[in-house]
């Protein structure tokens, strides 16, 4: 049977298994999706040891970096992104290193019906989570992308990959007063209970969106732009389901069908 994992640090709480094996058994794949503890100090013996019988992994936190550098080839994606989310260990011995965020965020937008077309978007935070979705966005034609943090460095250094972009401080956003059609939380705050430092009136008839999950597909970002007057609000749980189908694809050659795990999944959070 064909081997496959999530690899992290931590990874005890990863709905990766859950979501591959649903796929593997819609879509008749013999394979097993197990979760792989990494040391933080042995990605790459962990990753050698893994491959003498698996065929793939995905990576998460802190090891999208590493991944990135372990790749024989990269896809056009994970090099915009300057990390990787997928490997694929091929038969000829090389490595496929593949980053799903940034297309797993887009499939989830089209899945609400939203359109970045045209569109002013407001990222908040300059992570991973932030390099990982922005090419994409660019993909779908904004008008503009302004990239925030907290600190600049980390918004500008990711404007080195992505020139088309703007970046600034919570400050410089608030002294700009500008409005937008779309806000992407993509700090880590959620996870504190906390939203991100702007004006709420941004939140007026905006599309906004958390990186973030939680159980009731609510967050506290997501909590706070309704009822600060956003029109649509969503968190990042259909992403998640998204970059999986995609990695799910470069791996077995057949695309599942995203919506039924989502759906399962929601009920089993
Ligand atoms: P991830 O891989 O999930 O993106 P990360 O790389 O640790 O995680 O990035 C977390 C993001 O949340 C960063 O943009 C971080 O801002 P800094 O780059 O300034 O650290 C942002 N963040 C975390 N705590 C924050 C806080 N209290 N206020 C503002 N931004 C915060």
């Amino acid at each position: 049977m064909d081997k496959y994992a999530v690899l992290g640090n931590p990874i005890n709480h990863s709905r990766s298994p859950f979501i591959h094996t649903m796929f593997a058994e819609a879509e008749s794949q013999n394979m097993e999706y197990g979760r792989l503890l990494c040391p933080l100090d042995d990605f790459k013996g962990t990753v050698d040891a893994f491959r003498k019988e698996g065929k793939g992994l995905n990576v998460t936190v802190p090891f999208k970096e590493q991944a990135f550098a372990y790749a024989d080839i990269l896809t056009d994606r994970a090099q915009r992104a300057g990390a990787v989310n997928t490997l694929k260990f091929c038969d000829d011995g090389s490595v496929i290193g593949d980053n799903t965020d940034g297309a797993g965020f887009i499939y989830d937008i089209k899945r609400l019906g939203w359109n970045f077309s045209g569109k002013n978007i407001l990222v908040l935070g300059a992570g991973g989570a932030a390099r990982g979705i922005i090419g994409s966005i660019l993909d779908e034609k904004p008008e503009s992308v302004l990239l925030v943090n907290r600190t600049i460095e980390k918004a500008e250094l990711i404007k080195q990959s992505f020139n088309e972009i703007n970046v600034t401080t919570y400050d410089g956003l608030l002294a700009e007063g500008r409005m937008f059609d779309v806000i992407v939380n993509a700090t880590s705050l959620s996870l504190n209970g906390e939203v991100p430092r702007i004006n709420e009136s941004m939140y007026s008839n905006v599309l906004a969106y958390d990186l973030m999950y939680g159980k009731t597909g609510a967050t506290v970002f997501t909590d706070y732009a309704m009822s600060n007057g956003a029109q649509e609000v969503s968190d990042g749980l259909g992403m998640l389901v998204g970059q999986a189908a995609l990695s799910f694809n470069l791996w077995r050659g057949v695309a599942p069908d995203p919506a039924p795990v989502l759906k399962a999944l929601r009920n089993q959070l």
